[in-house]
């Protein structure tokens, strides 16, 4: 079958490639570092919470943009590097998509159940729930922010060894430039 490669991502998924790296990355940081040792009777907790649970949300929004925009745009053909590890490549790449949905679907169901809509966002004067952890959405939540921080470490440190030990201009391709789309035999 014949399918055109481009030399680049399509500069609206490079973008978003981006800016959803920085925003999930700051979620994982805001969970761990700053959520995560604050008592919930702490008044400044329902800032944060508000700013991590739209975070969360606008995440959800900018991936599904992503995922139509990557499916309807022409790509660059997948990067090979250790054969063995190719198909390891593929599925952890998978993996890194289903994690974030299922982050935001338990972080989402957490809000729900803990009522953070009415008590973070419609400001109903009820206090927080004492602990998080009594809610096994929340108990998922936190064990998947521990897997999602570490696929993207993995992530990162093979995008670091395509391009320094491979030396395959890995990174121009998730940038901007010129971009040249090629029809290809596959
Ligand atoms: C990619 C998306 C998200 C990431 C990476 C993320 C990450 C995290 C992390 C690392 C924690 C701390 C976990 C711990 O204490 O062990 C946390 C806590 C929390 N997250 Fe998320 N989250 C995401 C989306 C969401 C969404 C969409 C919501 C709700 C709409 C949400 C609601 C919460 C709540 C209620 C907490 C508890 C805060 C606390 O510890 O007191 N999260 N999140």
């Amino acid at each position: 079958m014949s399918r055109a490669v481009a030399s680049r991502y399509q500069p609206v998924l490079v973008a978003l490639h981006w800016l959803l790296a920085l925003m999930i990355i700051g979620l994982l940081c805001i969970g761990f570092f700053v959520l995560a040792d604050m008592p919930n009777t702490d008044p400044k907790k329902l800032g944060i919470l508000m700013l991590h649970m739209a975070g969360g949300m606008s995440v959800f929004a900018l991936m599904i943009l992503r995922l139509i925009i990557r499916i309807a745009s022409t790509r660059p053909n997948t990067a090979t590097g250790v054969p063995r590890l190719d198909r390891l490549a593929l599925i952890a790449h998978y993996c890194l998509y289903l994690l974030v949905f299922l982050m935001i679907a338990s972080g989402y169901s957490t809000g729900i159940i803990a009522g953070l809509n009415r008590i973070v966002f419609a400001h109903s004067g009820e206090p927080l729930p004492s602990d998080f952890d009594v809610f096994p959405t929340f108990q998922a939540h936190s064990f998947l922010a521990v897997l999602l921080a570490i696929l993207i470490a993995v992530h990162i440190a093979a995008a670091f060894y395509h391009q320094f030990m491979l030396k395959d201009g890995l990174f121009r391709r998730m940038w901007f430039g010129k971009r040249t789309i090629t029809p290809s035999e596959k």
